[in-house]
C-alpha cells in the first residue's frame, strides 16, 4: 500500500520549478556575429507543422542578435558536453566569442542565417514566426517553424542533457514500454 503524502503549501513559482525536467539547448544565432548560448524554457508547440518556442531576457547578447537575425538553431548536447553548456550559460557574448572560447564548432545553417553546432548530435534550424511578450522576468517568447533538422547517425537520447532547478542530469530508468 502507498502511504499517503503529505502536500505542502508551496507558491505557484515553488511548484512549478519542482516540475519534472525537460531538455536543455545550446542555441546559436547571428548572421556575421555568432553566439551560442544555453537555455532552458522551450516548449514545444505543434509536431506537424513542427512550431518551437524559446523564452529569452532581454538583457541577454543573444536577444540582440535574434532580433537581428530573426532565426536561430537549437542544438542538443549529449552528456560529453555538459562542462561547455554550463559555461555558455554564464559567459556572454557581448563580452568574447563564447563559440573558440568555450571550444565549440559554427556550422553553416542549410536552411536559416544562423550557424548550427557541430558537436551537437541533433540540430533544429528555426524561422520566427512570432514574438510573444508575457511579461515575464522579462522573458520573451520566439516562436518559430523548424525549417530543417539534422541527427547524428549515432544519436542516442537517453545520453541527451536535461535540466531541472540547478541540475543537468541524462534522462533516468524506463518504467514501462508501449
Ligand atoms: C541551464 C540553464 C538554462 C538557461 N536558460 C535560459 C533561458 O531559457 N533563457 C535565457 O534568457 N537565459 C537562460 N539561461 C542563462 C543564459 O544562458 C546566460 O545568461 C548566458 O550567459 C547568456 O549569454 P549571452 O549574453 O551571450 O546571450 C540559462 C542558463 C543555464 C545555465
Amino acid at each position: 500500500m502507498r502511504e499517503e503524502s503529505i502536500k505542502l503549501d508551496m507558491g505557484t513559482i515553488e511548484a512549478v520549478m519542482s516540475l519534472p525536467p525537460g531538455p536543455v539547448f545550446l542555441l546559436a544565432t547571428g548572421e556575421i556575429e555568432q553566439n551560442v548560448s544555453t537555455i532552458g524554457m522551450f516548449n514545444l508547440f505543434s509536431i506537424d507543422p513542427t512550431i518551437v518556442g524559446i523564452g529569452i531576457k532581454t538583457s541577454r547578447h543573444t536577444y540582440k542578435l535574434l532580433e537581428e537575425t530573426g532565426d536561430f538553431t537549437l542544438n542538443v548536447p549529449d552528456m560529453s558536453l555538459v562542462e561547455k553548456v554550463v559555461k555558455c550559460g554564464y559567459l556572454s557574448g557581448s563580452r568574447l566569442n563564447k563559440f573558440s572560447d568555450v571550444g565549440l564548432t559554427p556550422e553553416a545553417g542549410k536552411r536559416v542565417k544562423s550557424p548550427s553546432i557541430a558537436e551537437c548530435p541533433l540540430n533544429m534550424e528555426v524561422k520566427v514566426l512570432e514574438v510573444n511578450d508575457r511579461n515575464d522576468w522579462d522573458h520573451i517568447w520566439y516562436i518559430g517553424k523548424v525549417v530543417h533538422t539534422d541527427v547524428a547517425k549515432d544519436y542516442d537520447r537517453s545520453s541527451a542533457l536535461i535540466y531541472w532547478d540547478g541540475e543537468f542530469r541524462t534522462p533516468g530508468m524506463i518504467l514501462h514500454k508501449l
